[in-house]
């Protein structure tokens, strides 16, 4: 089967740039106490409806995400396309469990997770590919599974030929928190809550609103 080019270049940008994207990222919820709170919540609500369900990350990056909510009592196991990313996340965590994986394809079984997190890798999703990765999470989430997406608030794709300092071709593509929960509903989801952050100055990343909805798999 012949890969999706946004597939292959978002693969080949994070190799170039693992090492980099984690010594920049890594420490990002120390700082953030909302998002810690969202993660938080998110972890209890799973757990209150699936008492010992499995979760998974998926985009898990340089899996400080994952290993935050493994401290939190969650068995979560984090997938990402960057082989790179997989081995310095495994070096960095290495009680936590990291695996090759794209999120439109998971290699879970049907109705088989009690919760999926997408921290900032929707972002590199194109439109059309959108909706099927969203099914996809429906698929393996059981019924009243939970849902956490985070992204930056917009309209625009910002498209980068270059980061830090290595040459790649990735697309971060902002998204509407109305227009990703309509397509959560779409698929099959009941949203939970949403939170908008404003812009702080604090760093590039937060230069621009941030989003993070949790949504429930409908019966
Ligand atoms: C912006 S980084 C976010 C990483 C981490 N969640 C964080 O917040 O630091 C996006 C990550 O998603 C991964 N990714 C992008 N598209 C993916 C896909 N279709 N399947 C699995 N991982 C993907 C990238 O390789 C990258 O590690």
């Amino acid at each position: 089967m012949i890969e999706s080019t946004y597939l292959s270049d978002t693969r080949s940008g994070y190799d170039a740039i693992a090492p980099s994207y984690a010594e920049t990222f890594r420490s990002e919820l120390d700082d953030s106490p909302l998002d810690r709170a969202m993660l938080a919540g998110f972890a209890e609500l799973v757990s209150d409806r699936h008492p010992d369900g499995r979760l998974i990350e998926v985009g898990s990056g340089p899996g400080h995400v994952a290993a935050y909510l493994q401290s939190l009592g969650m068995s979560i196991r984090g997938i990402d396309l960057s082989a790179a990313m997989v081995d310095l996340a495994r070096r960095e965590y290495p009680d936590v469990t990291f695996d090759v994986g794209e999120m439109g394809a998971l290699d879970a079984a049907d109705d088989s997770l009690a919760g999926l997190v997408a921290w900032y890798s929707i972002i590199h999703v194109p439109p059309a590919h959108l909706p099927p990765v969203f099914t996809e999470f429906h698929r393996v989430l059981a019924t009243g599974g939970h849902l956490l997406v985070a992204f930056q608030v917009g309209d625009d794709v910002v498209h980068h030929d270059e980061a830090f300092g290595h040459q790649v071709s990735l697309d971060f593509r902002r998204l509407q928190p109305s227009a990703v929960a309509a397509l959560l509903d779409e698929a099959g989801f009941d949203l939970t809550a949403e939170l908008v952050r404003a812009p702080t100055p604090a760093s590039a990343a937060t230069k621009i609103p941030q989003a993070c909805l949790i949504a429930c798999k409908r019966p």
